[in-house]
């Protein structure tokens, strides 16, 4: 299996970083020594169980069994009513302090509310209380029982593998712990591996690695680390679901062991404090909301960020890219961003421009947003050893690098060549880089940003797996082996702080390949140097739903692969797909051939075009979803799974996404099919109309084999719910803010439906003042209605609807009306019986003050037709426009 990997990036060293470092197994590390220990076994001296009134915390000692170990310190509590914090450090602290990752929290976790336990102390057990969840304390072996209302959920310690090493001389501060879930099936979580949503059983093989890495062209169905490490896991069965988050900086590797009713869990963890929260559940969504609770949500992104983006390693010159947006316009391919990757800078000087390719940077921003194009440009965090760089100059008199292990500024190697690397962990330094967003370009609002490489990415280091040195020091004097997997949170941390205070106060867009808990408060993230085969398409869609279900929702991979060449259809169908995950980009390698849609063949671009204009057409879904994102914590995209816990056949369903709860987005990922595999949940009283199919309905009663060509992208509606689309294509989502709504109103067995609708001006940050419309839409007797959710929240700008299209509509409507200012207007309307459809077609509603649609089926003067055949394609050429 690794000799697999040093293949593939032997193969790939053309694009990437001109040596091949030998990515390590847990036997290469402090893991091995954790996985095979022998217990230092710790008992808890209930003589010293206490609460802390002013925290409401319970305190206690934890005695050491053998006679050098060291005294620690357990605390407990039940946060925000309902979810479980343990954390265990040393009783003395040792200099500096072991390190605790709590900026990953929201607030740094210092003001989530903790509730009052109550305490009844036995000889060998103790038992806290809250409300509905306990905990019952054994003393020795030390071991935390975890109960919601009586029920035992999940077990800290069952096997008395904790371990807490305190040897600091011998950088022996490692620590292991063992927790159980009970009622559960499968295990998900623990982002980032480019592996399966359902977590493997590593018993007998490597366990899950976090270690960021910059590992390109990385293999795939694997354990091994990637760029991003969050520690969170659920335990997710039919009945029951429950998770845990290990919070923690340092290199980490968790072992899984899935029995057919129990998942089990042992994290080990390099250096740092043994901080756990214990998530309850009961249901996935429970537990996910409990997560983001801890760790955030979300800022709703600007609506461009949605639309399509294009990029390129790199575009050289700044006439490249504004030909590029021409080309896309002529042939009639939306696009709202544009990005450069490292080659526009002066020599890899990051703030800076190449004076020849990228001479007039105003002028480019100023082309693309003529256009309403937006512009994201990438800065690293390496900053180039020169002298005469005032980057280098400020951070070096400053003091603002990382250290190597004998206290000078850390020099290694990348893109500028040599290179030191700012120490983000510092406040100062953070601040000094964020007001460097305030200037050189970047303070234009139009201007976005892509932090890569921060892992960080230190090429030639084979050793260390080209990265920092374990021992390289940071702000006061922790060791990158401390810190190493929130390197660049911090950064993105510093972007965000910049960026928001430009002028123009608009969201910032940020996209960061290294990612760690808490990160969606800061970044948008992709899943790095993927290769143009069909299992990099495929797996894409397992890592970005489990990026979700940790809190990164917005998601996505390198349309059309980043390494390699891909054939036409891998080509089209990774569009077709790729407008399916929250984060839309094209984006290649330096060594393989340009691929803009309009360099391919007609049939090709006309797929391409559909599969965009898709994207485009279900923006207002794709924004209200976000919105609902960061008010609640869901995520935007979901496993089937995720709402439908009963149906087990569902556990491992990975490969098509719910969009919300009602869009089921099911791509065609395997090359040369003519039938394609999907699952449909609910059961068979649910029913999926496939909107590729001229909304053929299906049953939720399990997998259907649908038949499919190249133009199919088999995309299923749930009844009973209303999406709210825009159909007119145009050139971005700029152009369609005052486009009309189309109304997809797909009726259930009682002829009812609804959905949700969100609408602000896309960009300011004046919806964090209420200036939105948020409502519900309601088909209910014959009549549809809206429902303002938000009563004290004022948007006047909100775009009318304009078309309906009624999915099994009732039988025998006559008329439809429409009564606006107590005046009854007729809309006209036309019945499909072919797709049982019914369309009721350019007409001017306004709902923010109310709506009412009626469908009358009574006679009635308005002209109905019956049409089929080629009348109704039109219609739905006309509809869609697609
Ligand atoms: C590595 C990134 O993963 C890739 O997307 C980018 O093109 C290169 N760095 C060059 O900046």
């Amino acid at each position: 299996m690794r000799f697999k990997s040093v293949l593939l990036i032997t193969f790939f060293v053309g694009v990437t970083y001109g040596n091949d470092p030998r990515w390590k197994d847990c036997k290469d590390t402090f893991c091995a020594r954790l996985r095979r220990h022998s217990t230092v076994p710790y008992s808890v001296d209930l003589g010293s169980l206490k609460i802390d009134e002013k925290t409401n915390k319970v305190l206690a000692i934890l005695n050491p069994e053998t006679k050098n170990g060291k005294k620690l310190m357990l605390t407990l509590s039940l946060l925000e009513e309902e979810i479980f914090h343990i954390s265990i450090d040393q009783e003395q602290p040792s200099t500096p302090p072991r390190y605790k990752a709590r900026d990953a929290l929201i607030e740094n976790g210092e003001k989530f509310n903790t509730a009052k336990p109550n305490i009844t102390k036995g000889n060998a057990t103790a038992y806290v209380k809250y409300k509905n969840l306990n905990v019952t304390i054994y003393a020795n072996p030390m071991k935390f029982e975890f109960y919601d209302n009586n029920r035992l959920f999940s077990v800290v310690n069952p096997n008395n593998r904790f371990i807490f090493e305190t040897d600091n001389e011998n950088n022996q501060v490692a620590i292991g712990l063992d927790i159980s879930f009970k009622d559960a099936q499968r295990a998900y979580g623990l982002p980032e591996h480019a592996d399966h949503l359902a977590l493997r059983n590593t018993s007998k093989e490597e366990p899950y690695r976090h270690f960021n890495l910059d590992y390109g062209s990385y293999e795939i169905e694997s354990t091994q680390a990637l760029y991003g490490a969050i520690g969170v896991l659920y335990a997710h069965g039919n009945n029951y679901s429950s998770g845990a988050f290990w919070l923690n900086a340092a290199q980490t590797w968790i072992d899984i062991t899935n029995g057919p009713n129990q998942v089990d869990a042992y994290f080990m963890s390099e250096s740092g404090v043994l901080d756990l929260f214990i998530l309850p559940g009961p249901t996935l969504p429970h537990a996910v909301k409990q997560y983001t609770k801890l760790t955030g949500t979300a800022p709703l992104p600007q609506y461009f960020t949605l639309g399509y983006h294009q990029s390129r390693y790199s575009y050289m010159t700044q006439d490249e890219v504004v030909k590029v947006v021409t080309k896309f316009d002529e042939n009639s391919f939306p696009i709202d961003v544009m990005w450069l990757d490292i080659d526009y800078t002066n020599e890899k000087r990051y703030f800076t421009w190449d004076p020849k390719r990228f001479s007039n940077p105003e002028k480019l921003i100023s082309n693309l947003t003529e256009t309403n194009r937006k512009l994201v440009a990438i800065i690293d965090p390496h900053i180039k050893v020169d002298d005469k760089y005032f980057v280098h100059q400020n951070a070096t008199k400053e003091h603002y690098y990382i250290k190597n292990s004998a206290g000078k500024d850390f020099q290694g190697e990348c893109w500028p060549g040599l290179s030191s690397y700012l120490d983000f962990l510092n406040p100062k330094a953070r601040e000094y880089y964020s007001k460097l967003y305030l200037d050189h370009h970047f303070e234009n609002k139009n201007v976005h940003v892509w932090n890569d490489m921060n892992e960080p990415s230190v090429f030639n280091r084979l050793k260390d797996e080209n990265t920092m040195p374990l021992d390289a020091l940071h702000y006061r004097g922790y060791k990158h082996r401390d810190v190493h997997n929130m390197y660049g949170f911090y950064q993105t941390i510093g972007t965000r702080t910049g960026m928001l205070q430009r002028k123009d106060k608009l969201r910032p867009f940020i996209l960061t390949r290294s990612h760690f808990a808490g990160t969606q408060r800061y970044a948008a993230i992709w899943t790095g140097d993927n290769l143009a085969r069909w299992d990099y398409l495929k797996i894409s869609f397992p890592m970005c739903l489990t990026e979700a279900l940790a809190g990164v929702s917005f998601c996505g991979a390198d349309v059309g692969g980043f390494g390699e060449k891909p054939d036409d259809e891998l080509y089209q169908r990774w569009y077709q797909a790729g407008a399916w995950l929250p984060f839309y980009r094209g984006h290649s390698a330096n060594d393989v051939p340009r691929r803009e849609p309009y360099l391919y063949g007609k049939d090709i671009q006309q797929r391409v075009r559909a599969a965009l204009r898709q994207r485009y057409a279900h923006l207002p879904i794709w924004y209200t979803l976000f919105y609902e994102h960061e008010q609640t914590g869901e995520p935007v995209i979901r496993p089937i799974t995720y709402h439908y816990p009963k149906e087990s056949e569902a556990f491992d369903v990975e490969n098509q996404v719910l969009v919300g709860r009602n869009i089921l987005a099911a791509p065609v990922l395997e090359k040369g099919v003519t039938k394609y595999k999907v699952y449909l949940p609910g059961g068979d009283n649910e029913i999926w109309y496939n909107i590729d199919e001229n909304y053929t309905p299906y049953h939720g009663n399990g997998s259907h084999l649908l038949t499919v060509n190249n133009d199919s992208v088999p995309v299923f509606y749930k009844a009973g719910s209303i999406i709210p689309r825009k159909d007119t294509p145009r050139p971005t989502s700029v152009h369609m803010h005052q486009d009309p709504y189309t109304l997809y109103i797909v009726l259930n067995a009682k002829r009812e439906a609804e959905g949700k609708l969100y609408v602000d001006d896309g960009g300011s940050l004046s919806y964090q003042q209420k200036k939105f419309y948020y409502g519900n839409f309601v088909y209910k007797n014959y009549s549809l209605t809206v429902v303002n959710l938000r009563n004290d929240t004022s948007y006047s700008d909100v775009a009318p609807i304009g078309n309906l299209v009624i999915i099994n509509p009732p039988n025998g409507i006559k008329g439809v009306q429409k009564t606006e200012n107590n005046t009854i207007i007729e809309l006209s309307n036309v019945y499909s019986s072919k797709y049982n459809v019914l369309f009721v077609n350019n007409f001017t509603a306004q709902f923010q003050n109310g709506l009412e649609i009626k469908f009358i089926t009574l006679p009635s003067s308005v002209s109905s037709l019956t049409l089929s055949g080629t009348l109704i394609a039109v219609l739905f050429s006309v509809v869609y426009n697609m």
